[in-house]
């Protein structure tokens, strides 16, 4: 089978590959680079031992997009195609709502006109909004606080839309919890540009000594110990997902909506305190207010990825720690 991997230079996309050519599919990765580096896609051959076809291309443009459902005979995407920066959304909404739903909307087209009937989406949990933990794949989503997380909302729907008039396609939308760690070899992983808004990768470079002090956001939650509590998964879980994801809509048609997490809340402090212990190093912190925007406790319920896509993550908080210190240390420079 021959997949397509929209955003496939990406933190998730090139761990997707990864895991996909390991499977035995056959992978080809489309990207403008506008939030990854070419380097990534060399290091993922690097990993496999194989080199994978890419297109520099706008998904969203058809000019640059259709070439690549003409050049080869396609029979499923993954479509990671998106910006995701929560803040930069509300800055930017309509940067944000044209690029993420014209790449949806245009993939979609080029669906219909070369019989492309499978697809795996890049939801988030952000569309449970701040419901009641842990969340579960029938709950009735709650409008988002952002730009970012309507445009995921939209896609979703977009797709189940798609899926009504064409009944005989196959549709899984993934909602992902917090994507966290990197690869064991060190080679791939997280590499934002400027200052990371993210818990990780913020972590990661007060631990290297780029930034000098994390800042916590509340310690006055309803959790455990006052600070907000989220499911880091690690990225190869996730990327796993992905593949009993494509695997599941190869043999059936339809809507497929699964959660993909831990099912294990971890707060802030606890992850700070794992990263130092894991590896050896000192975070220094400060405990300010909280974040507009932010929940107290976000977790996944995990039972209907088990039981349908007979898929769990392996990993834990340690493991996370550990693989994104290495590549912090190894390859970031
Ligand atoms: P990422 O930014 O590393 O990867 C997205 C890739 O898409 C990038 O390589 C970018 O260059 C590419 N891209 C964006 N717009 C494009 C366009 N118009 N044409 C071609 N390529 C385009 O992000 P990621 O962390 O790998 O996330 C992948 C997907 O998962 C995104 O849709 C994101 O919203 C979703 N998601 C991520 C998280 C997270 O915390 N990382 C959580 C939930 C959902
Ligand atoms: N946090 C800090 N200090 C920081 C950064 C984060 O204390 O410098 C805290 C936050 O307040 C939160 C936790 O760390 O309690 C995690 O924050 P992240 O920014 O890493 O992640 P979020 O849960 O806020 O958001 C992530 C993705 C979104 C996605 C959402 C739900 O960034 O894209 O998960 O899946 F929508």
């Amino acid at each position: 089978m021959k997949v397509l991997v929209a955003g496939g230079a990406g933190y998730i996309g090139t761990h997707t590959c990864v895991e996909l050519i390991q499977a035995g599919y056959e992978v080809i990765i489309a990207d403008n680079l506008c939030n990854s580096k070419m380097d990534a896609v060399y290091r993922t051959e690097q990993i496999i031992g194989q080199k994978i076809p890419f297109y520099l291309v706008n998904i969203s443009v058809k000019s640059e997009i259709e070439p690549v459902f003409m050049e080869n005979k396609i029979d499923g995407i993954i479509h990671f195609a998106g910006l995701k920066a929560v803040g930069e959304s509300v800055e930017q909404p309509i940067e944000y709502y044209q690029n993420n739903l014209n790449c949806t909307l245009m993939l979609c087209e080029m669906m219909k006109k070369y019989n492309v009937k499978k697809m795996v989406f890049s939801s988030s949990a952000t569309v449970y909004g701040d419901n009641e933990v842990p969340f579960t794949e029938d709950m009735p989503l709650l409008p988002a606080t952002n730009p970012y997380g309507e445009s995921k909302v939209i896609g979703e729907r977009i797709l189940q839309d798609f899926i009504v008039a064409h009944p005989d396609y196959a549709v899984s939308l993934l909602r992902y919890f917090n994507p966290i760690g990197a690869h064991e070899s060190g080679l791939i992983g997280e590499d934002p540009e400027g200052i990371p808004s993210n818990l990780m990768p913020y972590i990661s470079q007060v631990a290297s000594g780029k930034l000098s002090k994390l800042k916590i956001f509340g310690n006055d939650y309803p959790t455990s110990d006052g600070t907000g509590v989220r499911d880091y998964i690690h990225v190869v879980d996730l990327a796993k997902g992905h593949v009993k994801a494509i695997e599941q809509l190869e043999k059936n048609a339809g809507v497929y909506i699964y959660n993909l997490g831990t099912g294990r809340g971890t707060s802030v402090l606890e992850l700070v305190t794992t990263f130092e212990k894991v590896n050896q190093v000192k975070v220094p912190y400060q405990i300010v207010g909280r974040r507009a925007g932010d929940i107290a406790e976000c977790y996944a319920g995990v039972e209907k990825a088990k039981n349908e896509l007979c898929w769990a993550a392996e990993k834990n908080v340690e493991d996370m720690c550990r693989d994104t210190w290495r590549w912090q240390c190894y390859s970031i420079k």
